[in-house]
């Protein structure tokens, strides 16, 4: 089932998640649904947080539109190595029409569980490993737009607020 996105400044998106402590079927079903929403909106990756339920998943696929899918979901997901330095343009399905540069690592290696309970590393680079942080920043309620300095971030928020009123004022 494809479930609403909620956007910023929804202060759901604010609050930090809890770690998943039993996988049942009514994960299973809350991640295939994530899985929908995401490919449906469509995004890279999408956190449970997103659709407001506030647990440790995140879904990704960073995989091209004429590439085979490379789906990832991950419970509880925890960086346990990072490094290098990028600073690459990000988005956000949470904060739609907006993108802006971010400082993240190039690496990450990432624990977690998949749906059966495993755990699972996963070795990220480039594009992965910036959807991998972006998405477990969702978890601790952190936005892409949250890393921007404070002077950008004034910016953005006085530019949206801006952006939104308009759009609800069209017809
Ligand atoms: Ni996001």
């Amino acid at each position: 089932m494809i479930r609403t996105i909620l956007t910023y400044p929804n202060p759901e998106l604010k609050k930090k998640s809890s770690p998943v402590t039993i996988i049942t079927e009514a994960t299973r079903e809350l991640a295939r649904d994530m899985v929908e929403t995401m490919y449906n909106a469509p995004g890279i990756g999408l956190a449970a947080p997103q659709i407001g339920v506030h647990q440790r998943i995140i879904v990704i696929d960073v995989s091209g539109r004429d590439e085979q899918p490379d789906l990832i979901i991950a419970i509880n997901p925890v960086i346990i190595h990072s490094e290098g330095e990028t600073y690459e343009e990000e988005g956000c399905l949470s904060v739609p029409k907006y993108a802006a540069n971010v400082r993240r690592h190039t690496h990450v290696v990432v624990k977690g569980l998949d749906l059966e309970g495993n755990e699972q590393t996963w070795r990220a680079d480039e594009l992965l490993a910036i959807a991998f942080q972006h998405e477990i920043d969702h978890l601790d309620g952190i936005l892409f737009v949250d890393h921007l300095s404070p002077l950008k971030r004034d910016l953005f928020q006085r530019k949206y607020k801006r952006m939104t009123e308009s759009a609800s004022e069209a017809p």
